[in-house]
C-alpha cells in the first residue's frame, strides 16, 4: 500500500520533505505542488492542494493533475485534510469529523478524467472509502483525540465564503461541514481507484451558525492549534496501514 496525504494549509512544514513525484506536468496538466515525503514517514507522500505558497485558490486548483500524479507514482490510500466551516451546532473549533457524505455545490470545474473506459459513472453511493475512514476514526481514539464520525460535506465554489442564507440552506439539505475542495477532488479518486478518506478540522462556526462575521485570526489559531494532534494522527494512520 502506498500512501499520500493531500492538505492545504493546515499542515505547514509537511512541504519540505524530499521530492519524490514525477516532476509536472503530466497530461492533465501541472499539480499544484511537487510530491513530498512526509518528515518521519518516509514511506507516504504530501501533495499540497493550494500549492506551496498558496498560489492556487479553490476553484483554481488542477485537481485532475492532482490526482492523477497520485496515481502515476503507484498511491493506493489517500487521506484528504480540509479546513472547513462546522454547520451542525454541536461543533466546537478545533474539532476533527471524518464525514461520511457528500453534497457538489460547485460549478465549472473538471470533474472527470475522461477515461476510454466508462469510469465517468462510477459508483459514489458513498463517496469516502469505509475501510480508511473507520481506521482513521478507530486511530483517533486509540491516541485519545476526540473525533466525530460520520457528517456530510457541503463542497461549495467559493472564493469567498458563505452568506448566512446559504448556510441555512445547505443545513437544510442535511450538511453539516462546509468547504471548498472536497469536490471533484472525491470523485476524481473514486475514478482513479485510490481509496480516499477526509479528516475535516473545524476552523469556524458556518456563517450565520454564531452572531457576527467569520474571523480569519480564529481561522488561522484553529489550524495553528490543530497542527500537532492532526500530524500526530495522520503519522499514525499512515504507519498502521504501511
Ligand atoms: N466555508 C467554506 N469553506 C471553508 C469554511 C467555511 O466557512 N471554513 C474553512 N473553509
Amino acid at each position: 500500500m502506498s500512501y499520500a496525504v493531500i492538505g492545504g494549509t493546515s499542515l505547514e512544514g509537511w512541504g519540505s520533505g524530499a521530492v519524490v513525484g514525477p516532476a509536472p506536468p503530466n497530461r492533465y496538466g501541472r499539480p499544484s505542488a511537487l510530491l513530498r515525503q512526509i518528515p518521519g514517514h518516509a514511506s507516504a507522500v504530501f501533495l499540497n492542494r493550494h500549492g506551496a505558497r498558496h498560489e492556487y485558490l479553490p476553484h483554481e486548483i488542477n485537481y485532475r493533475a492532482n490526482l492523477w500524479a497520485l496515481k502515476e507514482l503507484g498511491v493506493t490510500h489517500a487521506i484528504a485534510v480540509f479546513a472547513v466551516g462546522g454547520i451542525e451546532s454541536g461543533f466546537s473549533v478545533g474539532d476533527f469529523v471524518v464525514p461520511d457524505q457528500l453534497i457538489d455545490y460547485t460549478y465549472g470545474r473538471e470533474m472527470t478524467f475522461r477515461l476510454p473506459d466508462s469510469r465517468a459513472h462510477i459508483d459514489f453511493t458513498y463517496p469516502f472509502d469505509r475501510d480508511l475512514s473507520a481506521n482513521i476514526v478507530a486511530t483517533a481514539a486509540r491516541l485519545g483525540i476526540d473525533i466525530v464520525e460520520g457528517g456530510v460535506y457541503g463542497a461549495t465554489q467559493g472564493p469567498r465564503l458563505e452568506t448566512a442564507a446559504e448556510v441555512s440552506r445547505l443545513a437544510r439539505d442535511g450538511c453539516t461541514l462546509v468547504g471548498m475542495t472536497a469536490a471533484p477532488e472525491a470523485p476524481l479518486a473514486r475514478e482513479a481507484d485510490i481509496a480516499y478518506a477526509p479528516l475535516c478540522v473545524v476552523v469556524n462556526p458556518a456563517a450565520g451558525v454564531v452572531d457576527g462575521q467569520i474571523s480569519h485570526d480564529e481561522m488561522s489559531a484553529a489550524v495553528e492549534r490543530t497542527q500537532a494532534p492532526l500530524k500526530a494522527l495522520l503519522g499514525a494512520v499512515i504507519e498502521s496501514e504501511g
